[in-house]
This record gives C-alpha cells, structure tokens and sequence, in this order.
C-alpha cells in the first residue's frame, strides 16, 4: 500500500466567469495509494463528481496540481491525457452508458477498439471480461435484453478490459435496488481485493460506502473528513462470487 498512485495538490475547479463564476472545488489535498479502495460521499452538489472527472483525466484543473504515477497530468496535452486515461483508467457510470443496439460483447471491446487490438484479441479479452463478472454466455444479448444489474456487469466489464490501474466508479449504484447493489459492490471488491485495482467510487449510501477501507467526505468543494475504515464489509450478501457464475 506504500505505491502512491495519485497525489492532488490544492486542486481548485471554476466553473462560469463573473457573475456566474461557482467555485466547485475550492482547495483539495488527496494521496490514494495503489491498492486503495476509497468511497467518496457528501451532499448534492458539493464536488464529487467535479473531482472525479479531473481524476479520470475527463477535465482539468482550474489551478492546482495533479500527479498520477509522478506524471503532472495538469501539463499534459488534451491527447497525452486520453492516452494516459486509456491506458491506466476504467470508468463505470451511475447510468451504465452503453450503446443500446450493441450485444454486451461489443459493448466490452470498444475500448480496445480505440485502442486498435485486432478483432481476436478483441473479442477474447472481452469475453474473459464478461466472463469475470459473471456473464459469460450473455455475449450477444443487447443492453435491452439484460436487467439493471446485468448492464451494470457489462459496464463494469467494459471498464476492465484494458486491464486498468484504477476503476473510477460514480454511483456505480445509484440506479439499482439493494440486492442488486450489494452484487455490484462484491464485483467492485473483488476487483480491488483479487485483481488489486484501485478503485475510487463516489456513492450517498453507507452501506455501499462501507465496502471501501477509505471514505472520503467532501462538503462545498472541500474535503471535509478524510478516515479509514477499519471494519470494510467483506461479503456481499447473496452476491454470486465472479468466479463460480458460468
Ligand atoms: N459543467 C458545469 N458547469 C457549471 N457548473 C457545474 C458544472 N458541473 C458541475 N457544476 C457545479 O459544480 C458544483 C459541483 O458539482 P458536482 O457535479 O461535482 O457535484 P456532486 O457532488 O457530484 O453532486 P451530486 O451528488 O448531485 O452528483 C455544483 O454546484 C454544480 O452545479
Ligand atoms: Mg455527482
């Protein structure tokens, strides 16, 4: 746990100019270690999802400096940024983002389609991909066809394709009950604990938080509380374990 994988620096983000002008982020100091499973909360509107966006490499810092593996990501060119965000950076989303007329196998390679991988290799890749999150054999049903749960699998598999250092998760969640919840946050840890992906997820629900040995409290564009979890839940509650489900 002693790999320093991100360091932040009194990162700050402006939105708007003058009368509009909203400071989202107003100052925010953050070391995450290779390994890490760190869950961010805090109130609506307070910069969660601004802070992941710079960390995803998506946007960047007003002022202020971002260090991924000693990399000044904030010097980077908008192509140097993509590439490091290709490489080292998977992402799921609250509201799966999938293409809609795709089987879940394309879905799973389009990342290495930009990336230029031939056809086997794609489609090899994504199917060990599904298969870890428990879908093999739904390689041709199209995101209609699946369930809330199901597509946010495909989107997880997505997100690891590429074999990524870090899985950036925002209310990974936010859309499906609680069992299905509780069934992503075992995929999620057992990217983390087996394949040893940092993974950073934003999330307003504790239970889905206390998954995360970290839990990071943002308030108006600060971080307000910054604590271990000594007790993370280790067992996702009628979850099917990625490696038994065939
Ligand atoms: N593209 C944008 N342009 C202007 N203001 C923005 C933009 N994105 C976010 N904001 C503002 O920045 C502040 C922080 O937004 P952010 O989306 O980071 O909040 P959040 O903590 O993720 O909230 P939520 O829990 O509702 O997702 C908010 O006041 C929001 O209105
Ligand atoms: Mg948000």
């Amino acid at each position: 746990m002693s790999d320093l994988l991100i360091q932040l620096r009194g990162v700050t983000k402006r939105y708007g100019s003058g009368v509009a002008e909203l400071m989202a982020l107003k100052g925010i100091d953050l070391d995450i270690h290779a390994g890490e499973f760190v869950a961010i909360m805090g109130p609506s509107g307070s910069g969660k999802s601004t802070a992941m966006n710079i960390l995803g490499c998506l946007d960047t810092p007003t002022t202020g400096q971002y260090l991924f593996k000693g990399a000044h990501v904030e010097a980077l060119s908008r192509d140097q940024r993509a590439r490091l965000r290709r490489r080292y950076l998977g992402f799921v989303f609250q509201g799966f983002n999938l293409l809609a007329r795709t089987s879940a196998q394309e879905n799973v390679e389009l990342p290495l389609l930009y990336r230029g991988d031939s056809a086997s290799v794609r489609r090899a890749a994504a199917a060990k991909a599904l298969q870890a999150v428990g879908l093999g054999g739904w390689e041709h049903h199209t995101p209609a066809e699946l369930s809330g749960g199901q597509q946010q699998r495909v989107a997880i598999a997505r997100a690891i394709v590429t074999e990524p250092a870090v899985v950036l998760a925002d209310e990974p969640t936010g859309n499906l009950d609680t069992q299905r919840s509780h069934e992503i946050m075992g995929l999620l840890m057992a990217l983390n604990q087996d394949h040893g992906i940092t993974v950073l997820m934003v999330t307003h629900e504790a239970d889905m938080a206390a998954y995360a040995g970290r839990m990071v409290h943002f308030i108006d564009g600060r971080i307000a509380d910054d604590v271990p979890n000594p007790h993370p839940t280790t067992t996702a509650p009628g979850a099917p374990s990625p490696v038994e489900t065939r």
